[in-house]
């Protein structure tokens, strides 16, 4: 979440706007699929290469162009780059049972249950849904809804505990073989397109959507610490929106990840260094993705507010 967020909402997870007006008004200006109370400030797609290489991915073209400058990999990133490079070479699987996981992490009971009830209603064996509560019991009186918290455990905004909890989402997800596209949620969240229009849209997409640009100041490079050298380089710190869409090849790589996620877990999070302010869940997979697989994200949240 940007700064501009903090200051207006304090922290996440508060759905401070008057819902009707605000879901009106939103609804009538955005084709997005799905929205999120959420204030983000949006920035132009940038690439740390500059404009010079556009056509090309930046390793490839600074190990052609700069063969000198490029640094030798620790045997953990070798490893890590490997695994990951192998999981990308794995088609996606999609059959007529395919279906989309949607995944709310959320503090206790959804306000917009009976919303997101009528939303899936008839489309039975596409969906599933996959509930992580981090501060109350929930509850839900909806099939739909009922009896699906998983295992959750307490989350701090601005903490690792936010990307764990998503971790936590993603993995009983995976657990069903037929989930292969994968949305993360707040209970602040509406759709805004028909329940076919989004399976198809996400399930037909070849990419996730996860936010990834530059953010030059304080608030987006400037987070960057010194401590997660030579694995991620300055110039490879990213920032996005913290609500996704991924598909399963990447949530199986988010999995696999132990290198640069322990990077965040130990560098990135408030207060951590002085004045810098880390916010683990705007970093870690925009950073990872665009360093590891830059074509196969959008760049852009399918989320908007
Ligand atoms: C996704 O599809 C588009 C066109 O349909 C193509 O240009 C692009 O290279 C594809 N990306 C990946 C990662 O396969
Ligand atoms: C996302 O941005 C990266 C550069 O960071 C670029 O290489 C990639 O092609 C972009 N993805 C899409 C789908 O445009």
């Amino acid at each position: 979440m940007g700064e501009m967020q903090k200051n207006l909402q304090g922290p996440r997870h508060r759905t401070s706007l008057k819902k009707p007006l605000w879901v009106v008004l939103t609804v009538s200006v955005t084709s997005m699929l799905l929205i999120c109370a959420q204030m983000f400030p949006r920035h132009g797609k940038s690439s740390s290469c500059h404009g010079l290489y556009s056509n090309r991915g930046c390793e490839d073209a600074l190990s052609s162009w700069l063969p000198v400058h490029v640094r030798k990999f620790t045997d953990e990133e070798i490893a890590a780059r490997a695994v990951v490079r192998d999981i990308l070479r794995t088609p996606p699987l999609l059959t007529e049972n395919s279906k989309i996981a949607f995944l709310f992490l959320t503090p206790g009971t959804l306000p917009f249950e009976k919303l997101w009830d009528e939303f899936f209603k008839g489309h039975e064996g596409k969906f599933s849904i996959y509930i992580h509560p981090s501060k109350e019991r929930p509850v839900h009186i909806s099939r739909h809804f009922s009896e699906r918290e998983i295992y959750s455990d307490e989350v701090t905004w601005g903490r690792i505990s936010m990307v764990d909890a998503e971790k936590r989402l993603l993995v009983n997800a995976l657990e069903d073989p037929d989930n292969q596209h994968f949305v993360l949620l707040s209970e602040s969240c509406i759709p805004l397109h028909t329940f076919d229009y989004t399976y198809r849209y996400l399930l037909y997409s070849n990419v996730s959507f996860i936010e990834s640009f530059v953010d030059p100041g304080p608030h987006g490079t400037g987070r960057h610490m010194e401590h997660m050298l030579p694995e991620i380089a300055r110039d490879d710190f990213r920032k996005g929106a913290q609500w996704f869409t991924m598909k399963r090849q990447h949530a199986i790589i988010v999995m696999a990840d132990g290198l640069y996620y322990s990077k965040f877990r130990e560098y990135c999070g408030p207060g951590i260094e002085a004045d810098k302010n880390c916010i683990a869940d705007e970093h870690y997979l925009p950073t990872f993705f665009s360093m590891i697989d830059p074509m196969g994200i959008s760049n852009w949240s399918v989320t908007f507010v």
